[in-house]
């Protein structure tokens, strides 16, 4: 059985866990609110949020519930349109008709739950962030003024509740929420995690994001597993001399660790070019990882910094490093019954410089035609450990092993940036595809070789001396 909260209604169900969420709240529950737009996670209309119990109190995540397995609501609140306003329209909502942010009214609903996903986070709200959180929703007829006129109203709102009421209070005082919400940890708190230790399933579900967009209808009628579940970490710990990041962790929560912050500053924001913040907050990294994406962003970035992968099943534990883990289009140094439990990184040397760069037909919410990373480590100008990947331009996400022996030893200039493009090029086998031909994509990767050498080092190589 799974067993759940939506909106303010215990659910226990015997349906498929691989169920789509949204079919279930719409067909199911006759829920209509959430929309079924495009059923790839693009375009925000089924917006939901999902409650999740951790130490002791519930944090809410703005999902595309056309992506989320039902399983994986077991012992979450799950919240539509329909569970804020119970008697009267909430701020948001009331802002959205005012201001004119909605006209059709199909993507309404999503972008109500995405920012009342951001007010549930946020105790200090503003305008920048409100817009930040409804990255993911697309409106085909307002020009999203209005929308923003909306999202700076219910900010007002806010701003004029009682400081000194508990955060949750002030958000059920002024609307945003129902009371409800008050009782959702103790009720959560109630529904045990309990699965079979036989259990044989087809399939393992990291966040979905993959597998619910290339194969929802097999999925479906299929055994899985997920990762939530099984107890795959969901976690990022410092130890001595590495990072250990969870294979359950999400992107987002590799972009908000204070960890991650502390050694590869600039990961925060190449992170944000990764998905909308829905995608972010159930996209895994091992789920990055195994998908095999030649143009996968987390995986280029590891790449680059030389992680290794803990692999796990019920009879053995063995590690590989990320740079071996590709055996050619889509086939990987994986058996069937293997998961990644923990993906590590060296904590870098105070001399090290990273840099990630993203060529997309549109800078946020596409995946890269061409992506690379580079953290390298340098004395006196010269190259003193160099890790580069390059992403689509490759059957596997590529570390580029001839270009980082030739910069080994050698001195940072215009000529030496120019050579090692050079050799890129001819280590790379790109095809000619939707996201541009073969010649684009070379072209690109020279770009972007370019690129990091001009951000790392301004002083030293100018974009007029190698572009
Ligand atoms: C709208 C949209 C935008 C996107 N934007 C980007 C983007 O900008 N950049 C980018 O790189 N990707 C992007 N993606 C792709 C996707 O979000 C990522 O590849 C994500 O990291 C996949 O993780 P997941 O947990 O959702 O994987 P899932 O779909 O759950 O699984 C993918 C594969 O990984 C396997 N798997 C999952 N966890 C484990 C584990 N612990 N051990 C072993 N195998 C495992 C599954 O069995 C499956 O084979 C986007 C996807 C969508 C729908
Ligand atoms: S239906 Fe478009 S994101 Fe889910
Ligand atoms: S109001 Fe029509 S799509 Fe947004």
């Amino acid at each position: 059985m799974i067993e759940f909260i939506l909106n303010n209604q215990h659910i226990n169900t015997d349906f498929s866990p691989t169920t789509v969420l949204l079919d279930f709240i719409r067909k199911e529950k006759k829920l209509t609110g959430t929309k079924e737009g495009c059923r790839e996670g693009d375009c925000g209309a089924c917006t939901i949020l999902l409650g999740e119990l951790v130490n002791g109190n519930v944090f809410y995540k703005s999902v595309n519930s056309c992506l989320v397995p039902l399983g994986d609501a077991h012992g979450k609140h799950v919240v539509t349109v329909e569970g804020f306003n119970q008697n009267e329209l909430s701020p948001i909502q009331a802002g959205m008709i005012d201001e004119g942010g909605t006209q059709c009214g199909f993507c309404t609903p999503g972008f109500i739950v995405s920012m009342t996903g951001y007010f549930l986070n946020n105790e200090t709200p503003e305008i920048d962030g409100a817009i930040d959180a409804l990255g993911g929703n697309i409106c085909r007829c307002t020009g999203y003024v209005g929308i923003k006129r909306a999202a700076e109203h219910s900010i007002s709102v806010y701003k004029k509740t009682d400081p000194k009421l508990k955060f949750m209070n002030r958000l059920i005082e002024a609307g945003f929420i129902p009371e409800y919400f008050n009782s959702i940890k103790k009720q959560l708190a109630a529904i045990g995690i309990t699965r079979r230790k036989d259990f044989q399933a087809e399939y393992l579900i990291g966040g979905g994001t993959d597998l619910y967009v290339q194969q929802w209808e097999s999925l479906v009628q299929s055994k899985a597993d997920f990762t939530s579940l099984e107890k795959t970490p969901y976690e990022i710990i410092k130890l001595k001399d590495k990072i250990k990041i969870g294979g359950a962790t999400t992107i987002q929560q590799v972009l908000n660790s204070s960890i991650v912050k502390k050694y590869y500053p600039s990961l925060q924001n190449n992170l944000e070019l990764f998905g909308s913040l829905p995608i972010r907050n159930r996209a895994t990294v091992a789920g990055n990882i195994v998908n095999a994406s030649p143009i996968g962003d987390m995986t280029n970035i590891l790449l680059a910094l030389n992680a290794e992968l803990q692999l796990k099943s019920s009879k053995s534990k063995r590690t590989v490093k990320l740079r071996d883990f590709y055996k050619g289009y889509k086939l990987l140094n994986k058996k069937k019954s293997e998961s990644i439990d923990w993906i590590t990184i060296p904590i870098p040397s105070k001399r090290f410089l990273f840099n990630f760069e993203k060529v997309s037909k549109r800078t946020y919410l596409d995946i890269a035609s061409v992506n690379s990373s580079i953290l390298l480590e340098e004395k006196n100008n010269i190259i003193k450990s160099i890790g580069l990947s390059a992403g689509g331009v490759a059957p596997i996400p590529l570390y580029l092993s001839k270009t980082c022996e030739f910069l080994i030893g050698k001195k940072i200039s215009a000529a030496t940036v120019n050579d090692a493009a050079e050799i890129a090029i001819k280590e790379i086998s790109p095809i000619s595809d939707a996201r541009g031909s073969a010649e684009y994509k070379k072209l690109l990767l020279r770009q972007l070789i370019y690129a990091h050498f001009i951000v790392l080092f301004p002083q030293v190589i100018k974009a007029e001396q190698i572009v």
